[in-house]
């Protein structure tokens, strides 16, 4: 098998526990070297002491990290939600109502459209560092058009959410729609997922139907994860806690009894900043959780209506201006615990035996992420060990 030998790395964040006595939480290394032997890191160590490798790569100095795991993204859709955006720039509110108009775009795609679509944002998301994504349906709300929604997602990555339960779609109950997305629907998309989600909040799911289409998902084989109190306080983060879920996603509104069971239970609170940002709602409160013991992810949200970006650079950036994380902090939180949120841990972190998933930073150091913000610091990109950027 072919090895690489990168060296000249300024400072290489590992996110290697074994080396947080000297590299503090993102296990720093200076002056250092990673090999690469195939899809997979063979060693990582000062660069004085590197073993030889069949190709040779100088970092010059720069920073080098594990790519970035985006935790949540809405990719497949069509059709453009920009004049939604405009409105709210100049005071309409969000609501979960735009859903609607996607899922109209989106039923009336071909499955070409749907996956050059999906191609063009993770190829995008790929230039921008982030090698691992995880993609959820939600746009189709038929049994078609949630199965094929799953299969187009599929080709990209084998982190496949179905949701189902995105809204109630036009022209059906309630009632008969929990039917459908635990019944024909959930059948039809189980093939092609790993994860089952529900949009808990006013105007889309509440918790006693979250805990039954989360109950149904289970039956399927199909591993739950919530996107809760992300409009108003409710019952939603409570609901991922009892049942020990893996990862709540929003978290915006938060009692104190929710930031107790987010740190009793363990479960990851993703904090999603672009949604913030791209609806003029108050940022999360990272300090808060992560000061109570939670473990913060960061991740993307990127879909047409509250949050049209692909960039985790940005949400880090926004995550220490407007959510008081430290640099190194929000850049562990878009990786190593992004990783940790979709039940991964050969991802995220760069020691013997992880995945090559590498981003080399135009910069000396990670804090740049945050310090230089909206600059593409992005200058070369391994995906399992292949150089894709
Ligand atoms: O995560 N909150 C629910 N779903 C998406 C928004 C979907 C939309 O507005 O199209 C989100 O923010
Ligand atoms: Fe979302």
């Amino acid at each position: 098998m072919s090895t690489t030998v990168i060296t000249g790395i300024g400072e290489l964040v590992t996110n290697d526990p074994a080396r947080a006595d000297q590299g503090g939480l993102l296990g720093l290394v200076h002056d250092a070297a990673v090999v690469v032997e195939g899809s997979r890191i063979a060693w990582v160590g000062p660069a004085a002491e590197a073993p030889a490798a069949d190709v040779h790569v100088d970092a010059g100095g720069r920073a080098v990290i594990p790519g970035f795991v985006d935790s949540h993204s809405h990719l497949v859709f069509a059709g453009d939600r920009s004049g939604e955006f405009e409105a709210r720039m100049t005071g309409e509110p969000y609501s979960a109502g735009g859903i609607r108009t996607t899922v109209a775009a989106t039923r009336a795609a071909s499955d070409e459209q749907l996956t050059s679509h999906v191609a063009r944002l993770v190829a995008e998301m790929r230039a921008q560092g982030t090698t691992t994504v995880e993609i959820k349906s939600g746009y189709g709300l038929s049994v078609h058009d949630e199965a094929r929604s799953l299969a187009v997602a599929r080709q990209f990555t084998d982190e496949t959410t179905f949701l189902g339960a995105h809204v109630v779609p036009s022209g059906t109950t309630p009632e008969d729609y929990v039917d459908l997305v635990t019944g024909h629907m959930l059948a039809a998309a189980a093939p092609h997922a790993r994860w089952i989600d529900v949009f808990c909040e006013d105007g889309a799911f509440d918790v006693d139907q979250a805990r039954a289409i989360l109950a149904a998902g289970s039956d399927s084989g199909l591993r739950g994860r919530l996107h809760a109190n992300q409009l108003t306080y409710g019952g939603g983060v409570r609901l991922a806690c009892e049942l020990g879920l893996v990862a709540v996603d929003h978290c915006t509104f938060l009692s104190d009894l929710d930031v107790e069971s987010l740190s009793d239970s363990g479960t990851i609170a993703t904090l999603l900043p672009g949604v913030e940002f791209s609806t003029r709602q108050p940022y999360p409160d990272a300090r808060r959780l992560v000061d109570a013991g939670v473990r913060v992810a960061l991740a993307s949200d990127c879909n047409p209506g509250s949050c049209f970006t692909s960039s985790m650079a940005l949400c880090i950036a926004l995550a220490v201006r407007e959510m008081r994380m430290s640099p190194a902090e929000a850049l562990h939180a878009a990786t190593a615990t992004g990783a940790a949120a979709l039940g991964r841990d050969d991802v995220g972190v760069l020691a013997p035996g992880k995945a090559a998933d590498l981003v080399l930073l135009d910069a000396p150091s990670h804090v740049h992420l945050a310090y230089r913000p909206g600059v593409p610091l992005v200058a070369g990109v391994w995906q399992a060990g292949r150089p894709v950027v």
